[in-house]
């Protein structure tokens, strides 16, 4: 692949993404709204495109050969898109208003709130396609969204820093994994005690 073949690919997921953050952005703004209580539910998003490197070690660790058609066919996250919410009921609450809208796919979902990871990983992931306009065509765009809260967004990133662990025995490795694992559980609780709070605030209001 080189630059031109790479540029070419991403424009079309470029387009997609903006489609996408426009999207979630209206539902930002229209559900804080519409809701009594005035609280948006996103804190943050992060968006990137995969860079040229990351797409061709990505297809040679998947043993397929780095071109442009392998990285259409077998790459699913091109455009990748990190929604942080503030409280776990607002992530799923906006994937249920994502999935009815029409005009968009969700292809797949993977929920590893319910279901965490075994290391303690906890986020919604996302693959849906979106259609691009084209001069003569419509052209469906595949982008990966993980939906994950504040809480949910620490623990990944510090685990992410942490996972290069070089030179360590294998017993203090399988203790590290252990006090991260307690750490996403800490988190998980504090997800939970967060939105509780909300809720019994909410009816207080009421
Ligand atoms: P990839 O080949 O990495 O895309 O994996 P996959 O296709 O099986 O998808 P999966 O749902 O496992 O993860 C996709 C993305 O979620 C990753 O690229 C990371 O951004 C994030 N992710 C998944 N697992 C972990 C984890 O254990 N820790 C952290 N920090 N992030 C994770
Ligand atoms: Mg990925």
């Amino acid at each position: 692949m080189n630059e031109k073949e790479y540029y070419n690919l991403i424009k079309p997921y470029e387009d997609a993404m903006q489609m996408i953050l426009s999207r979630l952005d209206t539902l930002n703004h229209t559900l804080y709204e519409s809701s009594a209580t005035h609280l948006v539910p996103i804190h943050n998003i992060q968006s990137r495109i995969k860079s040229k490197k990351s797409i061709e070690d990505k297809l040679i660790k998947k043993e397929k050969k780095p071109s442009l058609t392998n990285a259409k066919n077998f790459l699913m996250d091109i455009a990748g898109a990190r929604v942080i919410c503030y409280f776990v009921n607002d992530i799923y609450n906006l994937v249920e208003i994502l999935k009815s809208q029409t005009d968009l796919i969700v292809m797949k979902e993977r929920d590893y709130i319910a279901g965490p990871k075994p290391n303690g990983y906890r986020s919604l992931h996302l693959i849906v396609e979106i259609p691009i306009f084209l001069a003569n065509e419509k052209k469906w765009v595949k982008v990966e969204v993980q939906f994950r809260t504040i809480a949910m967004n620490f623990w990944a990133s510090l685990e992410h820093k942490l996972r290069y662990k070089k030179e360590l025995s294998q017993e203090r490795l399988a203790e590290i994994d252990s006090e991260l694992l307690e750490c996403a559980k800490l988190c998980a609780t504090l997800d939970q005690k967060m939105q509780n709070i909300k809720e019994s605030k909410l009816a207080q209001e009421l």
